[in-house]
């Protein structure tokens, strides 16, 4: 199950995992949405079941969850992809702009992991949950705040359920991508100052490319990862080694 399969990296890391021989439980909150990428993953010769969830309501994740079961039988992996970004200085986030991002990015990553353990993982005894994070989970970045603080939070909440669904058989780890575009930040590439500012801050001198992430999804749902469980792996071509070339002293 990858939630937030619509478009972005849902669909990037759904693509990954249909290739490497899952079926998969698409899901947006309008399941219209998802048939190009449904076609796309039958395309591969993978099974795709569109499955409609917002994940800021509860009943809307116990459905959809349910529906996922019903028509498999049981979910293997999850990865809890869905969010959204609101980019603005921190004095002008609203009441209802930080509810909007918390609600989303931590309380829907929670509900339906939970909602995937309860209802399948832990009766099972088998598990692979992959929470997307970001650099941001790990950095501070200003006019990121909620957003930020949304991410810190999975990472944290990721190794919290790592230890308390590790005896049975689940893993929960974080997959943290640096700076990729896709339709939630795309007006940021457009402004070449920005995006030469962001280049000179990656060490392998790009943004992400869609099949970035491909190697570490299908090593965090597989079995080879048995044994790795509460960890944030950071996939962002260097940035978090806090490279600055332009600022680089000279040498003396
Ligand atoms: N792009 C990056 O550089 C980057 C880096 C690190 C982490 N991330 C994170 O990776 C995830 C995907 O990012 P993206 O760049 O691919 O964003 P995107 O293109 O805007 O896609 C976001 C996906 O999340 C879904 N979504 C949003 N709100 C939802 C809700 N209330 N209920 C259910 N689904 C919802 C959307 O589905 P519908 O609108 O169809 O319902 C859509 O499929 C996000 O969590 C993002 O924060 C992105």
């Amino acid at each position: 199950m990858v939630t937030g399969t619509s478009r972005g990296l849902g669909q990037y890391m759904g693509r990954a995992l249909a290739r490497a021989g899952a079926d998969l439980i698409i899901t947006s909150r309008k399941t219209e949405d998802l048939a190009p990428f449904q076609a796309e993953v039958e395309a591969l010769g993978r099974k795709a079941f569109p499955v409609a969830l917002d994940v800021r309501n509860y009943d809307s994740i116990q459905a959809g969850v349910a529906a996922g079961l019903a028509h498999y039988g049981k979910i293997d992996i999850l990865v809890n992809n869905a969010g959204l970004n609101v980019r603005k200085p921190a004095v002008e986030i609203s009441w209802d702009e930080w509810n909007l991002v918390l609600e989303t990015n931590l309380r829907g990553t929670f509900f339906v992991a939970q909602a995937v353990a309860r209802d399948c993982m832990i009766p099972r005894g088998y598990g692979r949950i992959i929470n997307i994070g970001s650099v941001t989970s790990v950095f501070g970045y200003a006019g990121l705040t909620p957003y930020c603080a949304s991410r810190g939070g999975v990472k944290q909440m990721t190794m919290s359920l790592a230890d308390d669904w590790g005896k049975n058989g689940i893993t929960v780890n974080c997959l943290a991508p640096g700076w990729f575009k896709t339709a939630q930040n795309s007006v940021l590439y457009e402004n070449k100052e920005w995006l030469d500012y962001l280049v000179d801050r990656i060490p392998m001198r790009r943004p992400g490319a869609p099949q970035d992430l491909d190697g570490a999804v299908v090593f965090l749902a597989s079995d080879a990862s048995e044994y790795f469980t509460g960890q944030t792996m950071l996939v962002d071509g260097g940035i978090s080694t806090g490279a600055t070339r332009a600022t680089v002293a000279p040498k003396a």
